[in-house]
């Protein structure tokens, strides 16, 4: 009939979508730190050692600083060559759950032991690491 009215609906449609991922994919961002768990994290970071070997500040210890800004880049090394990851949750939680599978190349000569943690405490960790990522983007 009125291909240009047939249009309009879409586009009205299509921004109502756009809108709405829009809305729900920050809210699951948000929701993506369980507070709850992160404070526990806090508490594991010392009280388990990572505080020993890593800084939460910039200072390089034995192992890299982790205040790394979540979605930055970061070069590693596996399997003996070099690949550049997103410094994100899912490789902090493998970091921690298995730290010989890479390594940031700045480290490469260092070993992180394999910590024994329940998957509970790495979650915990895990969290506690991506809260505190992601107060750092915020200036
Ligand atoms: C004996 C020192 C040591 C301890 C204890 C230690 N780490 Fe590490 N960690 C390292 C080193 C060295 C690296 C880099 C080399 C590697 O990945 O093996 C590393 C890498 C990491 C990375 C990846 C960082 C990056 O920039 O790529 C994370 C995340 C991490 N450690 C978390 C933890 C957590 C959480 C704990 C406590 C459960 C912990 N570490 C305990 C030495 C340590």
């Amino acid at each position: 009939m009125y291909p240009s009215k047939r249009n309009n609906t879409k586009t009205v449609y299509f921004v109502f979508l756009f809108v709405s991922s829009l809305f729900f994919g920050c809210k699951n961002s948000e929701e993506k730190i369980n507070f709850k768990k992160a404070q526990k994290g806090q508490e594991l970071f010392t009280s388990v050692g990572c505080a020993t070997c890593h800084s939460l500040s910039g200072a390089k210890f034995y192992g890299p600083s982790l205040n790394k800004i979540l979605g930055t880049k970061t070069k590693v090394i596996r399997n003996h060559k070099e690949y550049t990851v997103f410094f994100d949750e899912n490789y902090i939680k493998k970091s921690i759950i298995d730290p010989d599978f890479e390594k940031p190349i700045l480290f490469k000569s260092k070993k992180m032991p394999k910590p024994s943690l329940t998957t509970f405490e790495v979650d915990c960790l895990t969290n506690y690491l991506v809260s505190i990522n992601k107060t750092s983007t915020k200036h």
